[in-house]
């Protein structure tokens, strides 16, 4: 009987529809395939702006920027400059510039020539310990990755030794500076390879590399960064005494690297897991950004009670939760925008100093650098109206000397 129906609403059908177009294909060929030719787009795209045979460079300084970068007047600097024969500035339609390299010799030579305390290298030394800056925020685009790498590369353009760690699958910040996760990044090359289970782990200086900027070195990621989430919950529950439990391995990881630098910067996922509570553990300091729209700050409310849950649990079983300090960045603030404006009110009032003073603002200069993968230091100021750049990069600068500042004070400097 039923049979017989199913035949007859067959047959209907078959004299009802109109001819059929090719039929879906399964989700799983859809995905697969939008997801290859995207990837083969974004390559080509990446060759067109940044091709695999050429090294990402970072332009060269003019007088006025180097002498602000080195604390000196551009009178002394060149002064010390033409005493050197190793500096050797570009002139370019009579205009001087230094490379980051310059900048580096420089910074030697005036701390070797240093009198009455003054320091040009800022290096740590003695028991100051080393920073561990992790930024993060669960809410998608709120400037995490803009925020790591103009943090990472304004305090190695200062002379500090950074690390910048790129704990997001989706590896924006080692796009960025020009590794490209899918082309540029093996296995265990991220630092899934230093913090691993089995025995392929690997010592993080054989993960770490270099940057254009000789102070800056990075840890790339990569989708293999996912591995880390499936194999914890398998470790915990096959877990033996002894074993190193997911929130302390990446602060066991970096432990290996602690004399190199002065600073680490990690660039966190969009989300609470397992890498998050480990970089979570290991740092000295938290960043966390913040968009200040009604949305995100909703978002951001359920992200904190759940940190502070997952901490309190993490605790309990060992792990540090000991902290220099922790700000809120607000990030893309747009200073004509009445709503904004409140909502920055709003924040402040509730988390007090713990907002940093600056915001970062909203601008055309960082997000279309953003697209060719640059970052504001290394773009050409003649890209973009004067006033444009100018209004980034004193934004830029002013956040970052203010997180400087309590990396100072974290050691117990001066600011
Ligand atoms: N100050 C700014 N001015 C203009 N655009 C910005 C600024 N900061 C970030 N952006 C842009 O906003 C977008 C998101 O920023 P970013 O990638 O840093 O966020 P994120 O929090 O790292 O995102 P995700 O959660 O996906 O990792 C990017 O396109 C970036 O170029
Ligand atoms: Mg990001």
């Amino acid at each position: 009987m039923v049979a017989a129906q199913l035949k007859m609403t067959a047959t209907k059908a078959k004299a009802t529809t109109l001819p059929q177009a090719a039929p879906e294909p399964e989700l799983k060929t859809l995905v697969r395939s939008h997801g290859e030719q995207l990837s083969a787009q974004l390559q080509a795209h990446h060759r067109t702006i940044f091709p695999p045979e050429a090294e990402k460079t970072i332009r060269p300084f003019s007088p006025a920027e180097s002498a602000r970068l080195l604390g000196i007047t551009e009178a002394y600097l060149r002064q010390v400059a033409a005493e050197e024969p190793a500096i050797s500035p570009t002139i370019k339609n009579g205009r001087r510039s230094y490379s980051v390299e310059d900048l580096q010799r420089l910074r030697i030579l005036l701390e070797q020539g240093a009198r009455g305390g003054r320091r040009y290298l800022p290096h740590r030394t003695g028991d100051e310990h080393l920073q561990v800056i992790t930024v993060m925020n669960f809410k998608g685009g709120s400037g995490k990755t803009t925020t790591a790498a103009h943090l990472a590369q304004y305090l190695a353009l200062h002379g500090y030794r950074v690390l910048a760690i790129d704990l997001d699958p989706q590896a924006s910040l080692s796009a960025l500076f020009g590794h490209q996760p899918e082309t540029h990044v093996g296995p265990d090359e991220t630092l899934y390879g230093a913090i691993r289970y089995d025995d392929a782990r690997r010592p993080i200086a054989e993960i770490v590399r270099g940057t254009y900027i000789p102070e800056l070195h990075i840890v790339p990621g990569n989708l293999e960064l996912m591995e880390f989430e499936h194999d914890t919950p398998k470790a915990l529950m096959h877990r033996k005494a002894g074993d190193t439990l997911f929130f302390a391995r990446i602060g066991q990881a970096l432990a290996q690297a602690q004399n190199l630098y002065d600073v680490v910067v990690i660039d966190c996922p969009p989300q609470l897991g397992y890498l998050t509570m480990s970089a979570l553990t290991a740092a000295t300091a938290v960043l966390i950004t913040i968009h200040p729209q009604m949305l995100d700050v909703m978002s951001m409310s359920q992200f904190l009670q759940m940190t502070g849950d997952l901490l309190e649990e993490v605790s309990n079983h060992g792990a540090s939760t000991s902290y220099d300090w922790m700000k809120y960045l607000i990030t893309r603030f747009e200073p004509g925008d009445g709503p904004q404006n409140q909502m920055v009110a709003f924040l402040r009032s509730i988390f007090g100093e713990h907002v940093l003073n600056h915001p970062m603002v909203k601008s055309t200069a960082i997000s279309d650098a953003g697209l060719t993968n640059q970052t504001i230091f290394e773009v050409e100021r003649g890209q973009f109206t004067r006033s444009t750049y100018d209004r980034a990069m004193e934004s830029v600068n002013n956040v970052n000397s203010e997180i400087e500042a309590q990396i100072r004070k974290a050691w117990g400097r001066a600011a």
